[in-house]
């Protein structure tokens, strides 16, 4: 019934195999893997991340800035993948991994199933919070804000953007619903590129976008001895009009603070 987990094992294995084998003496089964001496060392051979080495004091505009070096690097293989949390309206989170499509002054962008776990999540607590990691770079960006569905217009552009085995994946697939096995995803692809041969694929009703609008962007700098850096973008809360001595105005309505890593 699992046969497709099953199937891309041997993959992982060699993936993970240097890490396990290294510190390791794997795992039983029954036993409880203590990774507790796993760490890297970090290296990181850039001073200290100064404000002052902010490429802007507006977080979107520096996330950009970090965004490009991300991009220089050859070995990022998905420099867009971000994890995305959700949580219920009682607050029972849950995380995943997706696509952002398009960052700007207005938020940050990802299409999916509005019908999914997460798109349900989203319509009945309609905040989210995205989570970059760049390994190499020892970086990382935390964003934090509301989520609004984006337009139909905006979701259909971009899913007839998307190449036409995308777009039947995308309306073959009730996004977190159960599915009795592979056949079935296999059979419907089947049935769908059959039935669209000649013809565009319309969007499905459930599928579309979100944009993210942030209060909260935080970039973390990895540093040799541990004493990473941490400065943090907010919007102002309400009212808020004494600031302390080490909050600073960025640009754009943001203000900015460095926290203890
Ligand atoms: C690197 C990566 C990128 C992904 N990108 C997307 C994406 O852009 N949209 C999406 O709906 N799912 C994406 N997925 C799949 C999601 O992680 C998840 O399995 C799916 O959206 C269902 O999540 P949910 O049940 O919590 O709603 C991606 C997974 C990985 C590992």
């Amino acid at each position: 019934m699992l046969r497709g987990l099953v199937t891309s094992a041997p993959h992982v294995a060699r993936y993970s195999l240097s890490l396990s084998v290294r510190a390791f003496g794997g795992y039983a089964g029954s036993d409880v893997m203590d990774l507790g001496a796993m760490r890297k060392s970090y290296r990181n051979d850039d001073e200290a991340f100064e404000e002052s080495h902010l490429a802007s004091l507006d977080p979107i505009a520096q996330f950009g800035a970090w965004f490009q070096e991300v991009l220089n690097c050859p070995v990022i293989a998905e420099p867009n993948a971000m994890c995305l949390a959700t949580a219920t309206r009682d607050g029972k989170p849950s995380a995943r991994m997706v696509l952002l499509k398009g960052f700007g002054s207005d938020g940050f962008r990802f299409y999916t199933n509005q019908q999914s776990r997460k798109g349900k999540e989203l319509e009945t607590n309609p905040v989210a919070s995205l989570l970059f990691f760049w390994e190499p770079l020892n970086r990382q960006v935390r964003i934090e804000g509301s989520v609004e569905r984006l337009s139909d217009q905006e979701s259909d552009d971009y899913f007839h953007s998307r190449p036409k085995s995308s777009q039947i994946g995308a309306a073959v697939s009730h996004q977190s619903q159960v599915i009795p096995d592979r056949e079935y995803l296999r059979k419907k692809n089947a049935e769908l590129e059959e039935k669209y041969k000649e013809k565009e694929v319309p969007r499905p009703v459930e599928w579309g976008g979100y944009i993210v609008r942030p209060s909260v962007i935080e970039f973390w700098q990895g540093q040799t001895n541990r004493l990473h850096d941490r400065i943090v973008f907010r919007r102002p809360t309400e009212g808020e009009a004494e600031t302390s001595p080490w909050t600073h105005p960025g640009e754009g309505g943001w203000m900015y603070e460095r926290l203890a890593p």
